[in-house]
């Protein structure tokens, strides 16, 4: 191993990245765009842009927009199964991003080209075994998600999956799922991660450029308001109960998968007819701020339990 590699495995995560608060924003298909990424970004958080559903055209917009709103890192999620995915790899790497998350499929194809451009990969991961595959393949770190979160899913709880992988793999683990305050983020650390990335938290952000109903909808649920739609080919979807997953139940459609459906809850405010893909953790979101004040509160709320702890 040549001794850079070393040092850039040993460095913490915010050194490793460029950033001041170990906090990504996690990707958001249609939602994660430039407003709710640059903020992210520029608050000393990492945003993420989400690249699912969008043509090359629009991704380099959205990485041209936020540029012109933050200097600071921020990075790209590709959903691997998108069928442009060759030219999305093609475009970051043209626009000088230097940080990928990826999700739904192996990164393998194209990790010689992002290593070569000098990109760090990290692929979010439900299972011990995927994270250990993504640190043979050459993954800088790996983001474990529990099912708590929102939008797709898989198996394990976050409170399981979490120090599972920290204990099987050497590079960064970040953790996903559940974590909406600083309580979850010491908690985090407590189980060996080095960061957390949010998604849910985030829907309740003010600059995140979704329908005023959707933002709503996440500060009136409750610990229970969430459920889990299923379909044959074994994908499995978190978001807030409404009439259209109640819909489901009786009547499964593929409808309730597509990007249509979330679209409808995000840009046209439909909370019943619409996908409101939502964690969990909806419960504990109460109140709309500002990116950079989610980011500093769960961060001083952690500082202080750590240091409150009373574990010598
Ligand atoms: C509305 C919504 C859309 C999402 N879209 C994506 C996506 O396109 N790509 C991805 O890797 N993760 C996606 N996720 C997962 C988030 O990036 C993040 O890992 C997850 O929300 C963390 O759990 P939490 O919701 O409990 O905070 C999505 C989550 C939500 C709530």
């Amino acid at each position: 191993m040549k001794k850079t590699e070393k040092r850039d495995l040993m460095a913490p995560l915010t050194e490793l990245l460029g950033i001041q608060y170990p906090i990504l924003q996690g990707a958001m298909a249609h939602i994660a765009r430039c407003p709710l990424v640059g903020a992210v970004s520029e608050a000393g958080g990492l945003g993420i842009i989400a690249a699912g559903g969008l043509s090359g055209t629009e991704l380099r917009e959205q990485i041209r927009k936020t540029q012109q709103q933050t200097k600071k890192p921020f990075a790209v999620n590709l959903m691997l199964q998108m069928p442009n995915i060759a030219e999305q790899v093609e475009i970051l790497i043209e626009e000088d991003v230097k940080i990928v998350t990826t999700g739904a499929g192996t990164p393998k194809p194209y990790m010689e080209v992002l290593k070569q451009a000098r990109v760090k990969v990290f692929p979010v991961v439900p299972s011990v075994k995927l994270a250990q595959k993504m640190e043979q393949l050459g993954a800088d770190g790996v983001i474990a998600e529990g099912m708590e979160a929102g939008g797709h899913i898989g198996e394990t709880t976050t409170m399981t999956l979490l120090p599972q992988v920290t204990q099987a793999v050497k590079i960064p683990v970040i953790a996903a799922g559940g974590i909406g305050d600083g309580r979850g983020l010491a908690a985090a650390f407590a189980l060996g991660a080095q960061g957390i990335q949010l998604g849910t938290a985030f829907l309740t952000a003010m600059e995140c450029p979704i329908h005023e109903n959707y933002r709503q909808a996440i500060i009136q649920a409750d610990v229970t308001a969430t459920t889990v739609i299923r379909n044959q080919a074994g994908g499995a979807l978190r978001g807030l109960k409404n009439a259209l997953t109640e819909a489901y139940l009786e009547e499964p459609t593929k409808d309730v998968f597509s990007l249509a459906a979330l679209k409808r809850a995000a840009d046209d405010g439909e909370i019943q007819q619409g996908m409101v893909m939502a964690g969990q953790v909806a419960g504990l979101l109460t109140e709309v701020r500002s990116a950079q004040e989610i980011i500093e509160t769960i961060y001083k709320e952690a500082v202080a339990i750590s240091r409150n702890s009373g574990i010598k």
